[in-house]
């Protein structure tokens, strides 16, 4: 018998797992009061209407660059019946940060010797860039497992029986993924847990220094490929091997195979640097990885001629890779700047590839996260109401109806979007009751809706508040603030010639950014000297392509320059060591102009001039 019995820590922390949670029962998780996602996995992975956006080259392969979440763009592989051989995905890693993209402000062609003269006055970066938000990656832990459980699922219902996985995270949530891991593919099918290290030093003074990621690799079942990789033995390792560590004399001709061969790969991979240490292959993506990681897993898990497939594509290193290892490839991503930043990348590396937008209204802006942060702006008259649950985005005050609710969904979560009778039973059930007596109105923005007729039905039976529910179209909101870039430009016969552009979108980003720095600067008692953008605003012009071939449809670029951010110029993704002149040459009429500005918005124009 126990002398006493101690107290156990009374209490769980906030976000701790707690063991009723988990039934672990023939290898299966459960997850208590929860069945959200599971709802959403039997309705199906949902499957929009694609666009052709661009064809580079005759894509003899069917290579894909597909701009839309991970989601959308495997049920569109499940309905085609297109199974890849290797996956790679590098989601967000609910690290708790945003992740921000520097804007360069080119070099204006109109007003060379004036930029040429700040540049030798004025720090480089200071004068021509600011920073705009990418994506977001901040959750909670139940909502990023749930959304990235969908995400496995959604993955593993388009590999080849054949096919690996590779899943690359960190010490945030690799652990509780590793888990989903097991349940979705199978502990028996865990192959291996990578770690990768790298160097550098991040302000962590209470801890030891970050300086891994974890990747697990799995497969999708027992018969996969596995090409086992080598490295050079270094010193006296070899001889070590060949003897096995016994007194044995090692055998020289054994030896020297083993020496030619080289040392097995380990599960902890110390010889892979960032990219940041890698400077050539900088893309300036936040979180790129570098080319040599993905070289490795895609030798040793594809052969040539096999498709490698990457769902979270960010800077296209798994397509530019596989392109290079003579590999076919689909990537995705979610974000305009990633598709953007893929399709130049692969451009300069003679990929052949099709680009493909997943018509499902999220992609309106140019990422979800910016989408979201817009949004509340776009909404006219509503503000914050401290008085309402966080369900409700904020309100709106209406002379007949009083102080009205809104809801606004969340596009970063999946599953959020879709109004359906899900949505509406926890608007009448939860929300609803909750609200002050005096309200007689809310309104809930969506961008889908599941099935109109459910849903009106679902209210009129089980509404018994006084409170009329009024659904608005999220995507009329946002195409209406859409607005294009203006250019004027001269056309002679084979060149057109940019005289002025100018960007709303832009200049008001660069207003933002001022307005921020001058406030931080009166609060430091320094100077800031604003941004300014010339009259004829070139400086804003990141990319131009002309398309001598389509009027419409599919885009083809004839014959494109890019404006790199330290000013050279990319012609027809050759690389230069000139100054952009202003203008775009062509060997055939265009028929359409599409501008880039720095930030990422396209317009494009159609080109209506007789030559
Ligand atoms: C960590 S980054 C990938 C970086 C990439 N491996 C590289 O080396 O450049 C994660 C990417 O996932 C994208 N993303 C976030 N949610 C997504 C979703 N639901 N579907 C597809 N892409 C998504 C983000 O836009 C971001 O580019």
């Amino acid at each position: 018998m126990a002398i006493k019995y101690v107290p156990y820590f009374p209490e769980t922390i906030d976000g701790q797992a707690i063991l009723n949670n988990f039934t672990r029962t023939q290898r299966f998780l459960k997850y208590k009061d929860n069945d959200g996602v599971y709802n959403s996995i039997a309705k199906g992975m949902p499957l929009y209407e694609m666009e052709s956006i661009e064809k580079v080259g005759e894509n003899k392969d069917n290579n894909l660059v597909i701009r839309g979440e991970c989601l959308s763009a495997c049920a569109y592989l499940k309905e085609k019946d297109i199974k890849v051989d290797l996956v790679y995905i590098d989601p967000p890693f609910a690290s708790g940060a945003d992740y921000a993209k520097k804007v360069y402000i080119r070099r204006n062609p109109k007003v060379d010797e004036a930029i040429k003269k700040a540049e030798t006055e004025l720090n480089n970066d200071d004068l021509k860039a600011f920073e705009e938000k990418m994506y977001g990656d901040v959750w909670n832990k139940e909502a990023y497992l749930n959304w990235m459980y969908e995400n496995l699922l959604a993955i593993k219902s388009v590999m080849s029986e054949t096919a690996s996985i590779y899943v690359h995270l960190d010490w945030h949530i690799g652990h509780y993924v590793k888990i989903l891991m097991d349940e979705i593919f199978g502990e028996d099918n865990f192959r291996n847990e990578i770690v990768w290290c790298y160097t550098g030093v991040t302000p962590s003074p209470r801890a030891f220094q970050q300086k891994h990621d974890d990747i697990y690799r799995y497969s999708k079942s027992n018969e996969f490929l596995y090409n086992p990789q080598y490295v050079p033995y270094k010193g006296l390792h070899a001889t070590n091997v060949v003897s096995h560590g016994s007194n044995k004399i090692a055998d020289p001709e054994e030896t020297k195979k083993l020496l030619e061969r080289g040392k097995p790969v380990e599960d902890w991979w110390i010889d892979i640097y960032t990219v940041d240490r890698v400077r050539k292959e900088i893309a300036d993506y936040a979180t790129q990885k570098p080319e040599a990681l993905l070289e490795r897993i895609i030798k040793a898990s594809s052969n040539e001629g096999m498709i490698v497939a990457d769902f979270f594509g960010g800077s296209g290193v798994t397509a530019t890779v596989a392109h290079k290892l003579k590999r076919k490839f689909i990537t995705c991503d979610v974000g305009i700047n990633s598709i953007q930043t893929m399709r130049d990348r692969l451009v300069a590396n003679k990929a052949e590839f099709e680009i493909l937008e997943v018509k499902d209204g999220v992609s309106l802006y140019r990422n979800p996260q910016q989408t979201m942060d817009k949004l509340k702006s776009l909404i006219q008259g509503l503000k914050n109401e401290d008085g309402l649950d966080k369900f409700w985005e904020g309100s709106i005050q209406d002379s007949k109806y009083g102080m009205m609710p809104v809801y606004i969904p969340n596009l970063l979560e999946g599953t959020g979007r879709i109004l359906d009778t899900r949505l509406v039973n926890e608007i009448i059930h939860n929300a609803l009751p909750d609200l002050p007596e005096n309200v007689k109105k809310v309104i809930v923005f969506y961008i889908d809706i599941d099935d109109k007729k459910a849903v009106d039905e679902f209210i009129k039976e089980q509404n018994d508040t006084e409170i009329e529910i009024e659904f608005r179209d999220l995507k009329e909101l946002l195409s209406e603030v859409v607005v294009d870039d203006d250019v004027d430009y001269e056309i002679t016969n084979n060149e057109i010639v940019i005289n002025h552009f100018s960007s709303d979108r832009v200049q008001q980003k660069i207003d933002e950014y001022n307005d921020k720095m001058q406030a931080q600067a009166i609060k430091k008692g320094t100077e800031y000297k604003p941004l300014t953008i010339s009259g004829e605003g070139l400086e804003l012009i990141e990319f131009i392509s002309l398309d001598c071939t389509n009027a419409e449809g599919t885009w083809n670029s004839d014959s494109e320059i890019k404006v790199e951010k330290n000013n050279y110029v990319t012609i027809n993704g050759e690389k230069t060591k000139s100054y952009w002149d202003g203008k775009i040459s062509f060997n055939k009429k265009p028929l359409r102009m599409k501008i880039r500005n720095i930030c990422g918005d396209e317009t494009i124009i159609v080109i209506k001039e007789q030559i």
